[in-house]
């Protein structure tokens, strides 16, 4: 082989490797757009943001191996992060996402987290990032509402936007996510209702909408959902009755309904429930009898009944289920005795205190 043809074929390689580890100009130019809407002032993050090998050098970007393409900006405030455990850093960013991150056409996982001052809102474009797989906007100061056509995004398999001043309704669209399976909107300023047939997000594992504005009832379309374990709908204002349905679920281990003003009875289901073994309902306005339903299948580290209307006595077969770790009935309207029993040598006063004649221990004689 002559001198020149391996020259070529070095040549060659260069070229293909410098080609490869370069950005595609267009993901550039739509990186440093990203960047100069962001101030970070503290560690300087963003130092490395420049030339244009941004799949190589560049803090927090990553490109996919075969395309080339920007596929991941992942800058996490978190404390946990090697790049804060060095030393001492004000983890603060300000200034907005910019609506350039949608022309990052291959992107699959977004992450700004816990950076406490980025406001403005979620570009609506980011509904057109067809591949995207992973939205994570937590602990910051995002405003205004969630995409109306969120549900175009059809690999969304995880949207943690808790603990920001999102407004508007939860879009219609959501339940188009097939793939959907970590929800957490906690701590945002989310309005309206859920929608009625939220029970379509079927590989939905946690629904965690706490501490928002939410009204109107539950859907029952819920109960229909294979793989929910975790339902949190703390403080809002959601009505109605518990769907009897719900405590069906074979999946559901975590219900979290309290601080709302929930009306009806309790469903026996959700106390005879083989899976569900924390509940909260406190603070709601339950009322008629606590159902006498529990067995040895009944299986709870937390079970908190307080601030309601229950009225009547504790139900015997309290004492047949194989485990209560907390159980707080406080603040109801329920009489006679305290059943005696595993579930019940360890509970302390604040159990039962503030109802109409509960008596015997940990309370005074009857
Ligand atoms: C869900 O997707 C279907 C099919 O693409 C579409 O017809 C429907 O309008 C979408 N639903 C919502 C609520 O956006
Ligand atoms: C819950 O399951 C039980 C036992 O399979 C059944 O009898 C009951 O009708 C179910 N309730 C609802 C509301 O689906
Ligand atoms: C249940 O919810 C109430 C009201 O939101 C809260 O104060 C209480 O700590 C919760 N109970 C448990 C066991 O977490």
């Amino acid at each position: 082989m002559g001198a020149a043809v391996i020259f070529s074929i070095v040549f060659l390689l260069l070229a293909i490797t410098s080609t490869v580890n370069s950005c595609p100009p267009g993901d550039l130019a739509a990186l440093l757009a990203f960047k100069s809407a962001l101030k970070e002032p503290y560690i300087g993050i963003f130092k490395s943001w420049t030339g244009n090998k941004c799949c190589e050098n560049w803090y927090g970007v990553d490109c996919d191996s075969k395309t080339g393409r920007v596929a991941e900006i992942s800058l996490r405030g978190e404390l946990e992060e090697p790049m804060f455990q060095k030393a001492y850093h004000e983890r603060y960013m300000t200034g907005m996402i910019s609506p350039a991150i949608c022309k990052l056409h291959h992107l699959s996982t977004i992450i700004i987290s816990e950076w406490k001052g980025i406001s403005g809102n979620i570009p609506a474009c980011i509904s057109t990032l067809a591949h995207l797989r992973h939205l994570d906007l937590v602990g910051n100061k995002i405003t205004g509402e969630l995409p109306t056509d969120i549900g175009k995004l059809q690999h969304l398999n995880v949207i943690n936007l808790a603990d920001n001043m999102i407004t508007g309704k939860i879009p219609a669209s959501i339940v188009n996510l097939t793939y959907l399976v970590h929800l957490d909107l906690r701590n945002n300023k989310i309005s309206g209702e859920i929608p009625r047939n939220f029970g379509k997000l079927q590989m939905l594992s946690r629904a965690l909408l706490s501490n928002n504005a939410i009204t109107g009832s539950i859907p029952a379309s819920i109960a229909t959902m294979g793989r929910l374990s975790d339902l949190y709908l703390s403080d809002n204002q959601i009505s109605g009755a518990i769907p009897d349905s719900i405590g069906n679920m074979s999946t559901l281990s975590t219900l979290n309904l309290d601080y709302n003003i929930i009306t009806g009875t309790l469903p026996g289901s959700l106390l005879s429930s083989e899976g569900l073994n924390a509940l909260n309902l406190s603070r709601n306005t339950i009322s008629g009898y606590i159902p006498d339903v529990f067995g040895p299948r009944s299986y709870f580290t937390s079970l908190d009944l307080s601030h309601n209307d229950l009225k009547g006595t504790i139900p015997k077969s309290i004492s047949s289920a194989s485990y209560i770790g907390h159980l707080d009935l406080s603040y109801n309207h329920l009489c006679g005795q305290i059943p005696s029993g595993s579930p019940f040598d360890h509970l302390e006063a604040s159990s039962f205190t503030d109802n109409t004649c509960l008596c015997g221990l940990p309370l005074k004689k009857c």
